[in-house]
């Protein structure tokens, strides 16, 4: 039977997770503006399912339209089960129910930065100096003292990357590692083989 790749790497996430591996919750996104060098970046990997990879983005961020336009590969390196992705595919936006969770797991300060971006400044761009970034954090606390007044941003978006294309790369002990291109189609997933 053909092999389900998005399966794989639930599977392999576990392996990864029950062996300690410190990336099993992280990824990197690499987009490309279409002019100069690309821009690449750790993300958390929220959740891995038929439903796509789930990643927790504001949309005042640089890396939104790139990502939005499909100038994007997104990969996963477990150096404990020796297994890369590299994925590529379409988005969709992450159900309301399934972002308010991932909200409601988000420290005080980490939902302050987010609310920093819609009512602030938008994330990546340049302020005066860390102390006037920290007064504007401690103005946000101040309105908002505890984790639930927080309001849950407009600008934070869960979204799906749900998978077209995926390269799995399987570290071999001989050095010969075994790399397999998976694309999707209407009929379900074709594999072929790559030179490592
Ligand atoms: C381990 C780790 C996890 C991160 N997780 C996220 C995340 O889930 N979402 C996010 O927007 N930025 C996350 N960041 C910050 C990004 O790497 C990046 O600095 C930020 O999103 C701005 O990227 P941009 O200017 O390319 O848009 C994380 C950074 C690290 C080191």
């Amino acid at each position: 039977m053909a092999v389900d790749p998005i399966a794989e790497i639930v599977a392999d996430r576990e392996r990864a997770r029950a062996a300690g591996d410190p990336l099993v919750d992280a990824c990197i996104l690499a987009t490309s503006d279409g002019h100069g060098p690309p821009g690449v970046r750790a993300l958390v990997l929220r959740d891995v399912g038929e439903q796509g990879l789930g990643l927790l983005i504001s949309a005042s961020s640089p890396k939104w339209e790139p990502l939005h336009s499909g100038r994007y590969e997104l990969l996963i390196l477990w150096q404990t089960v020796h297994r890369q992705y590299r994925v590529r595919g379409s988005l969709t936006p992450m159900p309301e129910d399934r972002v308010e969770e991932y909200w409601r797991r988000k420290v005080h300060a980490s939902r302050l930065l987010d609310l920093y971006y819609d009512r602030v400044q938008a994330q990546s761009t340049p302020v005066d100096s860390r102390e006037a970034f920290m007064a504007g954090i401690d103005t946000l606390r101040q309105h908002h003292p505890t984790p639930d007044a927080v309001p849950r941003p407009a600008l934070l978006r869960g979204i799906y990357l749900v998978p077209g294309r995926i390269e799995i790369w399987r570290g071999s002990p001989d050095r010969l590692h075994d790399r397999r291109l998976f694309t999707r189609s209407a009929a379900g997933w074709r594999e072929q083989v790559l030179v490592p």
